[in-house]
């Protein structure tokens, strides 16, 4: 495995809508456990594959209840409302608040190929929506009120 370098906002790549995965191949593989290093190096909840310089459709999340590898993810429904606070890593020391819904259900392929459905509330629906936008080419910062920097 192997550290990936976080792009930056201000990079085309972040602005463009990422394209299906063809063939779960070595490199998607090797993509996936690099990501997942990456993530975890920098203490994130979700990262996208934009994120480290590759336009497709995939993304990992952990909210502390274990990683998970979305591959082509499709969001089947959504539901409610919840208010919060958001960062990325590619948009480092800014924090600001969007409104997500409360409950998400999306389905994906796993490393091995097959469907998965999850389900999710509160910071892991947050987590799915935020993921997902940025292979939509959209970052949470367009939908964000009141941006504040961090230390
Ligand atoms: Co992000």
């Amino acid at each position: 495995m192997a550290l990936r370098n976080v792009v930056i906002q201000g990079d085309d790549i972040l602005t463009k809508r990422a394209k299906e995965v063809e063939t779960i191949d070595s490199r998607v593989i090797q993509l996936l456990d690099d990501m997942a290093e990456t993530m975890a190096e920098y203490n994130g909840v979700g990262l996208a594959a934009p994120q480290v310089g590759f336009l497709k459709r995939v993304f990992i999340v952990d909210d502390g209840t274990g990683l998970k590898e979305l591959i082509n993810p499709e969001i089947l429904e959504v539901s409610g409302e919840q208010d919060g606070e958001e960062g990325c890593l590619s948009v480092p020391g800014m924090i600001g608040y969007v409104v997500r819904p409360a409950y998400v259900k999306i389905a994906a392929l796993n490393r091995q190929g097959e469907r998965v459905v999850y389900e999710g509330t509160e910071l892991l629906a947050r987590a799915f929506c935020h993921e997902y936008d940025h292979l939509e080419g959209k970052l949470f910062i367009a939908q964000a009120r009141d941006l504040q920097e961090i230390e």
